[in-house]
């Protein structure tokens, strides 16, 4: 298998999302990594705990990103090896670094399309996911192009989001976008809600249950579990950070000076609701899944 990052053997077929991650989302995450990692790793735990990730193991981590969670599985799951596959350069080259820099040497990370990618087949003990498996065209291709790779009654474990009103960040989006003009309000709920290949493609457990099955996964569990975030210091620091994140920058792109202001002051006076200690914590909401491959 390739180890280094950049390199991508075949066409990616979700082009939209691979431009956007390759693109300012993929930058401002890389360049956020810390921040974005205080958003997400209240999940870590339940997520490498349901992956049941043992010394030995071989794992894959779809859609790792910056690779906190690989870095994680990889400490667990020493001597053993986790590959972490990302449509994104700079996430991926970020990724890297971070791993040598904490001496995690038993990683690799190859950059390509986790929905297409001629993964070497029965190859892994473990799937894992945090966030990273929302964003296909075709879910059932691409989970069962992730099953392929996984040896037979090997496990599949993932994170993914529930709807937005479950989240904090939901009053706070509202806030946001009741000060924006009609069709960017509609741009601001599209950016946040995108049905297909968006980042809730995979909030309904029933839809979870209807991919996974027809793509060849039995023994699937699916269960609510939620996570303190910690957004920023306080609601200026959040705010700052939010309005640089790529749904909302898309949903300002382009607005009137005074219209912009207006709307991320009604965010930060929604945040503002949300600082204790020191910190913006808010309550992040995802589905646990876990799937045995058959
Ligand atoms: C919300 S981020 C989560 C990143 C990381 N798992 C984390 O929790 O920090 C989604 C990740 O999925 C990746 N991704 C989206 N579509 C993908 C695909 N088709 N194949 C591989 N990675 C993909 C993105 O590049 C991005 O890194």
């Amino acid at each position: 298998m390739d180890a280094t990052t950049g390199t991508t053997s075949v066409p990616e077929v979700n082009a939209g999302q691979a431009a956007a991650w390759n693109g300012h989302e993929g930058t401002h995450w890389a360049d956020h990594h810390r921040r974005y990692e205080a958003v997400n790793e209240g999940f870590d735990e339940p997520l490498l705990d349901a992956a049941a990730v043992v010394a030995g193991d071989r794992v894959l981590d779809v859609g790792c990103g910056t690779g906190q969670t690989t870095r994680a599985a990889a400490r667990r799951a020493s001597p053993g090896h986790v590959v972490g596959i990302d449509l994104s350069a700079p996430m991926l080259d970020r990724a890297g670094r971070i791993a040598v820099t904490e001496g995690v040497a038993n990683v690799s990370f190859v950059r390509g399309d986790a929905q297409v990618h001629p993964l070497p087949a029965a190859s892994f003990d473990v799937a894992l996911s945090r966030f990273g498996v929302m964003f296909f065209d075709d879910l059932v291709a691409a989970f069962s192009n992730i099953g392929a790779a996984v040896r037979p009654g090997g496990r599949l474990a993932f994170v993914s989001m529930r709807p937005l009103a479950d989240h904090d960040l939901g009053r706070v989006l509202a806030a946001l976008a009741a000060h924006l003009p009609g069709p960017d309000q509609d741009d601001a709920a599209d950016a946040t809600d995108a049905a297909d290949g968006g980042p809730f493609s995979l909030s309904d457990p029933a839809v979870v249950r209807g991919v996974l099955t027809t793509a060849g996964f039995t023994e699937i569990t699916v269960t609510p579990v939620d996570a303190s975030q910690v957004w920023g210091r306080d609601a200026a620091d959040a705010t700052e950070f939010l309005a640089g994140w790529g749904p909302i920058r898309h949903a300002l792109d382009g607005l009137d000076a005074a219209i912009v202001t207006r709307a991320l002051d009604a965010m930060r006076d929604e945040l503002r609701r949300f600082e204790e200690s020191g910190a913006v914590r808010m309550r992040g909401a995802g589905l646990l899944v876990t799937a045995t491959r058959g």
